[in-house]
């Protein structure tokens, strides 16, 4: 009691300063507090829910080569802007999204004469603001620093990787951000020690959520985030250029051009799971489609010449064991047309893959005829996703962009796998980080240049996503993850159980998840220390859980063929969406998610869960969500793990089964140690 006294006492006396420069959430609960400091100009934001002080006063700013942009600022104005608008998406989680926002700008002049404006944008469930430099005599700054601070009131843990986890591709891990417990106390922070990646997923003291990223990602570099003196801080990826690696606060981090917009910095805040997990702020905070014509941007499930490279039964580069053969790609299409899968990734069909170096984009290998595929392709209706590895040869890959996509386009190619396999890329900047500001220019290039050949992207070794699948919805999955393939060959043995328990509460709020799911069969006799830490049933319920439009079923043909009733399963989840729920879940530990496929009333559910067993409950009240008064019967075919399952000693242990159910219905599923479930339901 005393401490809320106290915050109380804190929010009056900041708020009564300040009493115009304020902006709320539609329902009034949230809101953002500005202040520019009368005696110093310092700028600073505080946010308030339902009249608690949950984020203390925290800095804003920037630095720049010549100055800071984070003191001696005044305020000139102030302009609002009220939002309630809703959208179609071209796919996703739901095809309807809602924009209900109440925005503030405030216009602020520095004492030198640059203007510097921060827009604000609270929704109900969280806020966001960026910098924005509107036209002035000024044309150019070097960013060279970012204050951005993020000062939580309460303790909290957090779940992050590294900034410097290579590719992103780390075990997700929680740490405490206790403002009492700074991750490292000093002057210079140590940032390739510290520094976590952006996002971050917050769990309270008090129960409630929050997530930390940034949106709309374009033309600046990745926020990273650091804990010091009581407050998460931003740490922008620095520009390398031709320098050797350079970690200071004081190094380039940003080149800009007015008029210029940072990408946004959002906090979701919810009291629950599911709410979180709902929240469409960060696509919301991304422009509006770009694209005029998206008829051909078709979400789909595809399988691949591709585990088999990773379990090592094949190669990239053609010799004896080659994957990408014509052979092999017609048996892999041939398949797919049997069993409804709509497309098939081919990797190792061009040539350069001996050194990894020096790809050739449009020379196939000589075991690949593509004009053939290319027809059977046609012919059959199964879509061949193309591959373009750069070995993380970004700027050589640019040069010949419009070339390659003609190319790929020509053949009847509409989507492509990009990759940039180096943990430092060669830019046209000269080496970088991919999340540096010239990595990011890259992708949007590659985005951009690829929807005018009608080329949708799968891009691994990614920036984080962070929405730009709204403007560009030919982005429409992305890597950024440790992923499926870590349990083919990684030295600790492969992911533990939990793993994929944290992601759908961190990486896939961040966007579309290429994880690969779908093995079906767990030992890779090849490297026998590995292996997939997994029942079947986890595999199936990896199609509900995980979100991509582009959603690969990653085994091989032969494998699914050992467990053809489950795979089933596979051959009927779709990977479009009318809308998804969070049925249960807490991080780290399990997972339950309901979604109504796009345009149909069909429903399909899946649980994940970590190494413990659980039964979870289901009550199946969303089928009802259009007419309540009716209660329809629908059929529910049912994939559950056996009794006696357990991802280490049993996985392949599971039962199918059928019965009708009604909304007025609730499940109770158990699932087994590193078990899942999926289930149907059809009207
Ligand atoms: C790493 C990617 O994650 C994987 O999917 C791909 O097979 C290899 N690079 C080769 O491009």
């Amino acid at each position: 009691m005393k401490k809320i006294f106290v915050i109380c006492a804190a929010c009056v006396l900041f708020f009564s300063c300040q009493p115009s420069t304020e902006v709320s959430s539609p329902d009034g609960k949230l809101t953002v507090h500005f202040r520019c400091d009368a005696c110093d100009g310092t700028i600073w934001y505080a946010v308030a829910r339902d009249h608690e002080l949950i984020m203390d006063l925290s800095e804003l700013g920037l630095m720049t080569e010549d100055m800071s942009l984070a003191e001696d600022f005044r305020l000139t104005g102030i302009s609002r802007h009220r939002q309630d608008t809703t959208w179609e998406t071209v796919w996703g989680e739901e095809r309807f999204i809602t924009d209900r926002h109440n925005q503030m700008v405030v216009h602020l002049l520095h004492q030198s004469g640059i203007r510097m404006d921060i827009a604000f944008r609270v929704f109900d469930d969280g806020f966001a603001f960026r910098y924005i430099f509107p036209e002035q005599e000024q044309k150019t700054f070097t960013v060279t620093d970012e204050l951005t601070a993020y000062r939580f009131t309460q303790g909290a843990e957090a779940w992050s990787i590294p900034w410097r986890t290579e590719y992103y591709e780390g075990l997700w891990e929680k740490r405490n951000l206790s403002p009492c417990l700074p991750l490292r106390e000093g002057d210079n922070p140590n940032p390739t020690q510290d520094t976590l990646c952006s996002p971050i997923t917050i769990e309270f003291a008090d129960g409630t959520y929050g997530f930390v990223h940034e949106a709309a990602l374009t033309d600046y570099p990745a926020q990273n985030l650091y804990v010091r003196d009581g407050a998460l801080r931003t740490y922008l990826t620095p520009w390398l250029g031709h320098q050797s690696p350079i970690t200071s606060h004081q190094s380039p981090k940003a080149y800009i051009q007015t008029p210029f917009a940072t990408p946004w910095r959002f906090v979701v805040l919810t009291r629950t799971l599911p709410e979180l997990v709902a929240s469409r702020i960060m696509l919301n905070l991304n422009e509006p489609c770009k694209i005029e014509d998206t008829s051909w941007i078709k979400p789909a499930k595809f399988m691949g010449i591709w585990w088999g490279m990773h379990i090592k039964t094949m190669t990239w580069e053609q010799g004896p064991k080659h994957g990408a053969t014509t052979e092999n790609m017609e048996r892999y299409m041939r398949f797919a047309k049997e069993h409804g899968i709509g497309a098939v990734l081919a990797e190792g069909w061009n040539k350069g893959w001996e050194d990894w170096k020096h790809f050739d984009f449009t020379t196939p290998y000589d075991d690949w005829d593509m004009d053939y595929l290319s027809r059977l392709s046609d012919s059959l209706g199964v879509q061949i996703v193309g591959h373009n590895e750069t070995g993380g040869n970004a700027a050589d890959y640019e040069k010949d962009l419009d070339s390659i996509y003609r190319y790929h386009e020509a053949k009847g190619i509409h989507v492509i796998k990009t990759g940039y396999v180096a943990p430092i890329i060669r830019t046209v900047d000269g080496l970088q980080w991919n999340k540096g500001q010239s990595g990011v220019r890259h992708y949007r290039k590659v985005i951009e240049t690829a929807a005018k050949y009608h080329i949708a992207i799968d891009n691994h070794e990614p920036v984080m996503p962070t929405g730009l699948q709204r403007t560009y919805p030919n982005l429409m999955s992305q890597e950024g993850v440790r992923g499926q393939e870590w349990n083919a060959w990684s030295a600790d043995g492969g992911s533990p159980c939990e793993h994929v328990t944290v992601l759908p509460y961190t990486r896939i709020l961040a966007g579309p998840v290429d994880y690969t799911p779908g093995v079906f069969r767990f030992e890779n006799p090849i490297i026998p220390t590995t292996r997939v830490h997994s029942t079947l049933m986890n595999q199936l319920g990896l199609f509900v859980c995980f979100y991509s439009p582009l959603q690969m079923a990653c085994d091989l043909p032969e494998h699914y063929m050992e467990h053809a009733d489950a795979f089933r399963f596979i051959e009927q989840v779709p990977c479009d969406w009318e809308r998804s729920v969070l049925v249960d879940g807490k991080i780290g530990d399990f997972c339950v998610f309901a979604r109504q496929e796009r345009g149909t009333d069909n429903w399909y559910i899946g649980g994940i869960t970590d190494e413990q067993a659980r039964e979870v409950t289901i009550p199946l009240s969303f089928l009802n969500h259009q007419s309540p008064m009716t209660n329809h019967q629908y059929k529910a075919t049912f994939y559950l793990d056996a009794e006696d399952a357990d991802w280490e000693s049993r996985p392949y242990a599971y039962r199918i089964e059928e019965r009708e159910v009604t909304s007025a219905d609730t499940l109770h599923v158990r699932m087994a140690p590193g078990g899942g479930f999926a289930v149907q339901i059809l009207p």
